[in-house]
């Protein structure tokens, strides 16, 4: 790679700060100053940048758990995001895997591994995914038996994948699915005369939210959470 490219992928610094670095004197190879910006680097090589070892980027996998106010997109014009909430370099090369609305709480999990995001939202793949649910009117009883048959949801031409509802009080239930359309859940619900007030994500295939993460808190994943997909 790039001497350049590859101090830009590890650091958050820009292009033309990286050749401006270069031009100083303050980038070097092996503890010789680097003069090219086009300089090829080899895995076992070691950058410096003003004397600090740059650490090469491997492919990153976080779990985060999402506050509500904060919206799964890499830029919004009005609202925090996600990513505001990792204090982490390039993260603009990091994926949302499966987005949740802005007031949506739980599990998401972030990558720059495009195969692996890929794997967890195929639909082929049928990944489950529970939420937890609260909701404004006591859940009918009818419910858990219409969500396992499936519902045909508002604009679209198939009816929802069999899902399972396990209730917990009168309001509230855990919810497995395994797709994602938009809104799916609310959109379940408003379908049988209910209302979500309250959804939070506990668990995508077998990861499961860390309970010591607060909201807002992320951390990375283990290697048999990531090979667990
Ligand atoms: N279903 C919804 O309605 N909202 C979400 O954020 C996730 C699933």
């Amino acid at each position: 790679m790039r001497l350049d490219k590859f101090i830009g992928h590890a650091t958050d610094l820009t292009r033309s700060q990286i050749h401006q670095l270069i031009r100083q004197g303050a980038v070097a190879i092996n503890h010789e100053t680097a003069r090219k910006a086009a300089q090829h680097i080899h895995t076992d090589d070691v950058v410096t940048v003003n004397s600090e070892v740059v650490q090469p980027l491997g492919v990153r996998y976080f779990m985060l758990n999402k506050p509500t106010g904060y919206v799964c997109a890499n830029h919004d014009g009005e609202h925090p995001t996600v990513l505001d909430l990792l204090n982490e370099p390039n993260k603009s090369n990091l994926q949302i895997v499966g987005r949740l609305d802005i007031d949506t709480t739980g599990l998401v999990l972030l990558t720059d591994d495009g195969q692996w995001n890929h794997q967890v939202t195929s639909p082929r793949r049928e990944c489950s995914k529970i939420y937890r649910v609260t909701t404004a009117n006591a859940i009918d009883a009818h419910t858990a038996d219409q969500f396992s048959k499936g519902l045909l949801l508002h604009g679209e031409k198939k009816p929802t994948q069999p899902a399972e509802l396990q209730l917990l009080t009168s309001h509230s239930a855990l919810l497995t699915i395994h797709e994602g359309k938009y809104h799916q859940i609310k959109r379940m619900f408003a379908a049988v005369g209910n209302q979500v007030v309250a959804l939070h994500r506990e668990r995508i295939g077998e990861i499961l939210l860390d309970a010591d993460l607060q909201p807002g808190e992320y951390r990375s994943l283990t290697a048999p959470e990531i090979a667990s997909v």
